[in-house]
């Protein structure tokens, strides 16, 4: 099968499973512990029920919206991701060129296999950069300031993620980038042939951001204990200043789950926030991101924009969101699966399922509009 003929997201995951080594197809396919905050983030938006509307007129309807006073053809962009570039040979360029032509936002992770360079040689509009606050500030401070001379139209500042929650896959796998070459770890890449030939073809097999920027960390060996060393316990809100102030531009927070913590992040400056727990990877048990997207938008969403991610896999999802006054969201694991199984034309036919399922829902729901979505279009008591 071809991505040109995965019909949902679902296919495209199969597809990626039968093309991506295992020990990279599970670092994407994983959440913490028990990974029921994983499952509860897709499982919740079952439970949301969409009214059907009848004899309304379908014509002339439009996904485009905006997001952070961003033009996006539709309210749906690229998660940051690390490691993409192991779901496919430079993953993050493809990715971004992919997203760039469907004119929807791309961020790249701190934690990308190819470099903010790299994304910015293959592309000509601005993506987004998102940011981990590494202990070594003034790695930081450079990050920073290569995500502005990049041209980056947005940061992404991830607040979740102070300490590394556990995944038994990936340890179970032994992750690292670039892979190890044990019989383990050899038999897993040559059973998947193409993802080897592409992996040949290019130089970028580890961390792009960080090797020969860091600070001791001119090569592999030096770098697995820096990245676990790195991740700053102490982060708080007040270093959410000097971050705005050394960017100037556009700030997202990413991760924000808890109302107080929204109400909190009215005063950071910040243009809009992520409703987000990492797509179930960091606190095992936490609430899924759409049961709590109502409460985050009724405590700040008349004051700052309010964003989400985490369990989206159809355009029905990016609908649900939408109605709960969402102004975007994001998808992760759906783009990893589309590049995992395709490279750039998987993207691609992520995004275009994504596109046709919001556009149907929308007809059926009686709108035309993306941004005419309410409540409205949700049972309340069904
Ligand atoms: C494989 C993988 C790697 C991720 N890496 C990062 C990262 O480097 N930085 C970050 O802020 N979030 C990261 N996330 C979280 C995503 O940005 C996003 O919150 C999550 O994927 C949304 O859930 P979804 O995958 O169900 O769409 C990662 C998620 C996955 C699946």
């Amino acid at each position: 099968m071809s991505v040109e003929q995965a019909l949902t997201i679902a296919d495209l995951k199969e597809q990626a499973r039968r093309r991506v080594p295992k020990m990279f197809f599970e670092y994407a396919d994983s959440g913490a512990w028990t990974e029921g905050t994983y499952r509860a983030n897709e499982e919740d938006f079952h439970k949301v029920k969409l009214r059907q509307r009848v004899l309304v007129d379908m014509t002339n309807r439009s996904l485009a919206s905006e997001m952070i006073g961003e033009k996006v053809s539709m309210p749906v962009a690229i998660a940051p991701t690390g490691f993409t570039g192991m779901q496919h040979a430079d993953g993050e360029m493809l990715a971004a060129q992919a997203a760039e032509e469907f004119g929807v936002p791309f961020t790249l992770s701190t934690m990308s296999i190819c470099s903010i360079e790299d994304v910015r040689s293959v592309t000509s509009k601005p993506f987004w950069f998102q940011l981990y606050v590494m202990q070594d500030r003034d790695f930081v401070l450079n990050l920073i300031d290569r995500a502005k001379a990049a041209g980056c139209s947005a940061l992404v500042l991830t607040l979740d993620l102070q300490i590394l929650g556990q995944r038994h896959k990936d340890l179970r796998n032994g992750l690292s980038a670039p892979p190890r070459f044990t019989p383990k770890h050899l038999w897993q890449m040559a059973t998947r042939p193409f993802w080897c030939l592409d992996m040949l073809g290019t130089k970028r097999r580890t961390f792009g951001n960080i090797v020969g920027h860091a600070k001791g960390v001119g090569d592999l060996s030096s770098l697995s204990s820096w990245t676990s060393e790195q991740f700053d316990p102490q982060l708080s809100w007040k270093d959410i200043e000097w971050i705005r102030d050394r960017w100037g531009g556009k700030l997202i927070l990413k991760g924000i789950l808890d109302e107080e913590d929204a109400r909190m992040s009215l005063g950071s400056g910040a243009d809009a926030i992520i409703v987000s727990n990492h797509g179930g990877r960091q606190l095992d048990g936490a609430a899924s991101s759409i049961s709590m997207l109502p409460r985050i938008v009724d405590a700040v969403g008349d004051k700052m924009e309010v964003h989400l991610d985490g369990g989206i896999r159809s355009g029905q999802d990016v609908l649900k969101a939408l109605c709960y006054g969402a102004k975007g969201t994001y998808i992760g694991r759906p783009f990893l699966y589309g590049l995992g199984a395709g490279g750039k034309a998987g993207v691609r036919r992520t995004l275009e399922i994504i596109r046709k399922e919001l556009d149907i829902t929308m007809a059926l729901c009686g709108e035309r509009d993306v941004k005419n979505l309410s409540r409205n279009n949700l049972h309340k008591d069904v």
